[in-house]
């Protein structure tokens, strides 16, 4: 058994979050100048069946906070396998992610990028306080999924144990 711990111990707190295996995802909108924005997320979920709700969570210190509480819309990508360059690159503090970067627009222009496993485009439905994170929960207008691998993350690293490169 694990020792316990309180936590205030937020080092111990995060690797204990990051055990939780997830997939890798990047969360999109556009600004108020209709550029494409967005970031690698993992706090992705789903809510509810009917009516079809997902949600995520954002860092209160990312500067796109007010571009996703303007926007009214989002899409969730859900990175395939092959696909960990990307989530590496929507991580970074680049400037312009989308650089040469392949997208659609979907619902209300919304970047939906090609090769995911799987996309779900939203309308924000409320953004909930959470601490240091904003919760967006949107209601799902439009999605699609293949059959492919999904890139995975676990206690900070992409894949699982069995399968890491
Ligand atoms: C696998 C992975 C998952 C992440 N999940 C989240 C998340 O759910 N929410 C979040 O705010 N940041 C998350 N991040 C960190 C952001 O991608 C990173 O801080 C990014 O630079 C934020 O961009 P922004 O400040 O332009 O919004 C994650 C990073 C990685 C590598």
């Amino acid at each position: 058994m694990a020792t316990a711990a309180d936590p205030s111990d937020s080092r111990g707190f995060r690797d204990a979050l990051g055990r939780f295996a997830t997939g890798v995802t990047i969360v999109t909108t556009l600004d108020g100048a209709g550029r494409p924005v967005g970031l690698t997320a993992n706090s992705f979920n789903s809510v509810s069946l009917d009516p079809p709700m997902v949600l995520w969570s954002l860092a209160r210190r990312s500067l796109n906070l007010p571009v996703f509480l303007e926007a009214g819309h989002f899409a969730v990508n859900v990175l395939a396998a092959d696909q960990r360059a990307l989530s590496d690159r929507f991580a970074r503090p680049a400037g312009d992610r989308f650089a040469g970067v392949d997208w659609e627009a979907g619902t209300a222009g919304v970047p939906v990028l090609p090769g995911t496993v799987a996309s779900f485009e939203c309308a924000t439905d409320s953004s909930i306080e959470g601490g240091d994170h904003v919760i967006f929960l949107g209601r799902v207008a439009r999605f699609r999924h293949a059959d492919r691998e999904p890139l995975i993350y676990h206690a900070g690293r992409y894949g699982t144990p069995a399968a890491r490169g």
